[in-house]
């Protein structure tokens, strides 16, 4: 969507992805545990929702918690888990508040009983929100989402109610946690590293990368215009040609 961002004409993707990264980095600049990166890049966190919303961003999709995660030191799990908890225990006056929907994508199952309680609640309380969605990873693998989402084709067929001919990319596309959601137009990574890591292998098959060197904790309102500004510079063609 075109806009004027602050005296700039942009075109606004309509969906942005961000793998937050470098919250360790962050903190360990200051000399500080990683836990204080991470609280750091939860505040950034809040913040780029509102300034995605401002932006005219309609979906926004970050990885909060991958399933790879949990190889780390049981203290940043908890402390990462805590986070998570002071979240979704705080969204749902505010996203009712300001119009949000969110919705977890990952695989709940594998996370503590009060967290998947806490997710079912505001997932419910904020069903009927039309303004930006936010769409949080926890506990997510592309490839254990695909994975998971091959299972139920797979039972599915077993049941005789689809034949292994009419598996088309949208029937794939509908059986994943994105379900709802359109495509990511838009990938940033932040901290300098530029690789995927397992974050929407299938959703992010057309999508514009852009990588900055901003730690996480770091990322506010002008690096959000600096990635939309390269991403109005692209001549998305989807393998055709113009
Ligand atoms: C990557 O930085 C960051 C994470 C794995 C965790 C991201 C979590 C948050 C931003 C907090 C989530 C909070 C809410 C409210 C959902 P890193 O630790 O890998 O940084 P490093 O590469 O510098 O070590």
């Amino acid at each position: 969507m075109e806009r004027i961002i602050d005296g700039e004409k942009l075109n606004v993707p309509e969906h942005i992805a961000i793998i937050m990264d470098g919250n360790g980095r962050w903190a360990k600049k200051r000399f500080m545990p990683r836990n204080f990166g991470h609280k750091a890049g939860a505040d950034a966190l809040e913040q780029a929702l509102v300034d995605a919303d401002e932006l005219g961003v309609k979906y926004l999709t970050v990885y909060a918690f991958s399933t790879e995660n949990w190889k780390r030191s049981v203290e940043e799990i908890t402390g990462i888990m805590n986070l998570i908890r002071r979240y979704l225990e705080s969204a749902i006056p505010k996203s009712n508040k300001n119009n949000v929907r969110v919705r977890i994508i990952g695989d709940r199952t594998k996370l503590a009983p009060d967290i998947i309680k806490a997710i079912h609640n505001l997932e419910d309380a904020t069903r009927t929100n039309t303004g930006i969605q936010f769409n949080l990873a926890l506990n997510y693998g592309g490839r254990d989402e695909i994975t998971r989402a091959m299972r139920e084709l797979a039972e599915e067929v077993k049941e005789g109610k689809i034949n292994p001919e009419d598996i088309t990319e949208e029937i794939i596309s509908s059986r994943l946690d994105t379900r709802e959601v359109p495509d990511p137009d838009l990938l940033i990574r932040t901290s300098g590293e530029e690789r995927t890591s397992n974050f929407l292998p299938w959703q992010l098959a057309y999508s514009e990368f852009f990588f900055t060197d901003t730690l996480w904790p770091d990322f506010n309102r002008n690096s959000f215009i600096e990635a939309i500004r390269h991403y109005s510079k692209r001549d998305r063609r989807y393998g055709g040609v113009k």
